[in-house]
């Protein structure tokens, strides 16, 4: 059927539908039935609606590594290949993954802006410009819906930082609030379509945004000509007739939300109108028939394109996105037939993914040392610790083989559940086969240890309420972790974990161990709601000799590659950063390796920017982000140089916290208020006058080109280069615009446009870029529009904000 017949019948099927429900039936569909879904209505053909985060892959219904998923690097390695055709590929993959695991909406992408460094979630966004977020997003959105599942672009709009998320007032001015925050929903509304958006947690100007009226109905709807459904961020609807009225369509999680029976009961008041209801089923309906869970509807993609090969594609996303930000005396690629020392804990734990509801359970890792194993000869490759930042006891993971038994009240078995690591964390309905929150009463934690490492391992748990802790057969702890100051109950989850008791174990020998949890069933959480985690820490080493050991290491060796990280307690979802420091003695072992071997190459796991004072010491730095499950085997693909490094940076990267010019994400009295206007990221470094670490757009590859020429029409630019070099290499052509003379405030300069451009040896490519007139235009305030400015520009064409290559004027 062709699109346009389709859409149209599938408008009716909508109608149809519609009309055939009563007032609560209506409102039950705009409640999630539990965490994850919505209510299926069999009278007329609707399937339950499924959604599940999102965005580096697909979890699926339940916290549980039972059913994998595959992790793709973090969206900042996304974002950092400059390149919306992979953005694509990505979305297809991951379309993919929901229909394998009968979901129907992918709760991604996150387009909201790297605003300050210290924002927990930077890694789960693109980048600090717009217009890349908006063209990394619009390439994403369409591969998910390319594969007939639906997206929720969020968190609509200026949830750029966690602190006091649920209540934070983002005061925003309209200039930066169009040009800026709303810009990347603007053009992936306009350029994908997207099925969804999803409303965040915070105020926008003293409106929460899922009651936000003006910007949703008026902006979104009204101006951009959305048609999708808008879904709360769980658990941020909270007024039935505001989130009504303000064009909110579905409250999740449920079933206890605002709407359900209270909005029945509001429009049986009088104080919802019918209608407003009913505009809000019909969009859900719209997506259901879209993701063909509406009988009678075609869905939008009736045969899904040809499969992806999942790590095939996570290698190549995670090779695309390292950004080689330094590379002196050609230190990389490394030459054949050289010895490697690799050290830093996570060459050996390699930090994949990111913290909080962006987490997935992938089904294999590959970790730098997995992957530089893989590929040097025997004997050219060792690794040592080095240094190891996780100085506090995390979920029992890597040797650990666990079990969760649950029983009743009187002590009966109800169900069992494997666990991904020791961490228990079941919210509604994700519980056990046969287990229910009512007949739940006691959790026990079993299964087996075997340790790496021989000496003092430190065991613990992390949550409320009683428990006892038991290993190789001897009972190690009993007793009752009460609440503490703290009032939010999830606190109890991500609070702190704590040391119970040291056991002396020797490496390969297994133990079993065992935690019982017995709950407190006088405990109040917003949902019945599991969490608690049996915690672990490993022999703890002197520093100064985990250091020494990976110098000796490094001394002898052609190559050192020190891998360095964040930890989950330093990048997550929940909180925000509080410096830019790497955690632990990392700066120390970067130091002494480096002063001992002149080829020191550091490799940095962080999902955002750290800093990196030691990097005019060593001679290579590779920013490799949270590169996903593929991460160690595409580092290992860039290092030998089987592969370039691809990546650009799209967010600038600072040398220290102390320079970066916006950096405030505590509000105060409630407010956070966004007093730099439209100067964040690089046009507030170039407003300060300001020298950056490594700036926007900076990144090396492996072969030279030369830009021969650049023609500058109104509507594109023309860009002639070359490959220079010796291999085939791919090159990002940057246009950055300036404006000659302004007469209105403007940054010094701002990204237009981007190709991304594969050339063989000796190659010469053209490529057109467009330049939207949008790139022209600023957000009058007076005129409540859009208003082009016009006069003369500089266009160029540039490897990064500041090498520039070639220069054209243009006058519009
Ligand atoms: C996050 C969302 C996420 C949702 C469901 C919220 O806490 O802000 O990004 O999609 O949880 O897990």
């Amino acid at each position: 059927m062709a699109e346009n017949s389709a859409e149209t019948a599938r408008e009716a099927a909508v109608e149809k539908a519609l009309g055939a429900l009563d007032l609560d039936a209506k409102t039950r569909l705009l409640a999630g039935q539990d965490m994850w879904s919505l209510p299926a209505l069999p009278q007329i053909g609707l399937e339950s609606l499924v959604m599940s985060d999102g965005p580096v892959g697909v979890r699926g219904v339940r916290w549980t590594a039972d059913d994998p998923s595959v992790a793709l690097p973090s969206p900042t390695a996304l974002a950092a290949a400059w390149d919306p055709e992979l953005a694509r590929r990505a979305g297809r993959l991951l379309a993919q993954e929901a229909r394998r695991k009968g979901v129907h909406v992918l709760l991604a992408p996150t387009v909201n802006l790297h605003r300050s460094p210290l924002g927990g979630r930077h890694f789960e966004a693109y980048s600090e410009d717009p217009y890349l977020t908006g063209v990394v997003g619009t390439g994403y959105v369409l591969g998910v819906q390319d594969g007939g599942v639906g997206t929720t672009v969020k968190h609509f709009v200026a949830n750029d930082a966690e602190t006091d998320r649920f209540t934070v007032d983002n005061r925003v001015a309209p200039r930066p609030l169009r040009e800026l925050y709303l810009a990347p929903f603007e053009a992936i509304v306009k350029n994908a379509r997207p099925w969804g958006i999803m409303t965040a947690y915070n105020q926008v100007n003293g409106v929460t945004m899922t009651e936000h009226h003006h910007l949703v109905n008026e902006v979104l709807r009204g101006e951009w000509g959305f048609d999708g459904f808008n879904v709360s961020d769980w658990m941020a609807a909270r007024s039935t007739t505001a989130d009504i009225e303000g064009g909110l369509d579905v409250a999740m999680p449920g079933p206890h939300t605002v709407y359900g029976e209270a909005l029945a009961a509001a429009v049986r008041a009088g104080e919802v109108a019918g209608s407003t209801v009913d505009t809000a089923v019909r969009n859900v309906l719209r997506l259901a028939a879209r993701v063909g869970a509406l009988e009678g509807a075609p869905p939008v993609v009736a045969d899904p394109p040809a499969p992806v090969d999942g790590d095939a594609l996570a290698r190549e996303i995670a090779r695309r996105g390292f950004v080689l930000v330094r590379n002196e005396g050609g230190a990389l690629p490394l030459a054949a037939g050289r010895t490697v020392a690799l050290s830093g804990a996570a060459a050996r734990d390699a930090r994949v993914l990111g913290g909080g509801s962006a987490q997935v359970f992938p089904e294999h890792v590959v970790s730098p040392l997995d992957g530089l194993a893989a590929v040097l000869p025997e004997g050219a490759l060792t690794y040592a610790v080095g240094a190891d930042p996780s100085d506090e006891l995390a979920p029992a993971d890597r040797g650990f083989s666990l079990r969760a038994r649950c029983r009743d009240a009187s002590g009966n078995v109800i169900g069992e559940g494997s666990l991904p690591n020791g961490q228990v964390q079941w919210i509604g309905d994700d519980l056990p086969e046969g287990v229910t929150h009512d007949a739940l009463a006691s959790i026990e934690v079993i299964g087996t240890f075997t340790p790496r490492e021989s000496g003092g391992h430190a065991f613990g748990t992390r949550g409320l309420g009683a428990f006892s802790l038991a290993v190789d057969g001897e009972t190690l702890f009993e007793g009752t972790q009460a609440m503490g100051a703290e009032t939010d109950p999830f606190e109890a989850f991500f609070g702190s974990p704590v040391e119970r008791a040291t056991v002396e174990l020797t490496a390969g020998e297994t133990v079993e161990v065992s935690l019982l949890h017995t709950l407190d069933k006088g405990f109040a959480t917003p949902l019945p709601a599991v969490m608690f985690s049996f915690v672990h820490l490993g022999p703890r080493r002197d520093p100064d000799e985990l250091i020494a050991e990976a110098v000796e290491a490094a001394r002898t060796a052609d190559t050192a590659v020190v891998v360095v990280a964040t930890t989950e307690r330093v990048e997550s979802e929940g909180f925000d950063r509080k410096d830019l420091a790497l955690p632990g003695r990392q700066d120390d072992l970067v130091r002494a390796v480096a002063a001992v071997n002149p080829n020191t190459v550091v490799v940095v796991n962080s999902g955002s920017p750290v800093e990196l004072p030691w990097r005019e010491e060593v001679a290579a730095v590779l920013l490799g982000w949270f590169p996903g499950q593929e991460g160690g085997a595409a580092l290992a693909d860039v290092l030998t140089g089987v592969e370039e490094p691809g990546g650009r940076l799209p967010t600038t990267w600072p040398g220290t916290l102390a320079e970066v010019p916006v950096t405030e994400v505590t509000p105060t009295d409630g407010a956070l208020h966004y007093a730099e206007g439209i100067a964040i990221g690089y046009r507030a470094w170039d407003e300060a006058g300001a020298a950056p670490a490594y700036p926007f757009g900076h990144g090396l590859g492996y072969t030279d080109w030369s830009y021969d020429s650049l023609r500058a029409a109104p509507g594109a630019v023309t860009v002639r280069i070359t490959n220079t070099g010796t291999r085939a290499g791919r090159e990002t052509v940057q246009i950055y615009l300036l404006p000659v003379d302004d007469a209105v405030e403007r940054p010094a300069r701002w990204l237009a446009g981007f190709a991304s451009v594969q050339a063989a040896p000796g190659e010469t490519v053209e490529t057109e870029i467009p330049l939207p007139r949008r790139a022209f235009e600023i957000w009058d305030e007076e005129q409540n529009d859009w208003a082009l400015v016009a006069g003369s520009y500089e266009v160029v064409a540039a490897r990064s904000l500041v090498d520039v290559r070639l220069t054209a004027t243009l006058d519009v």
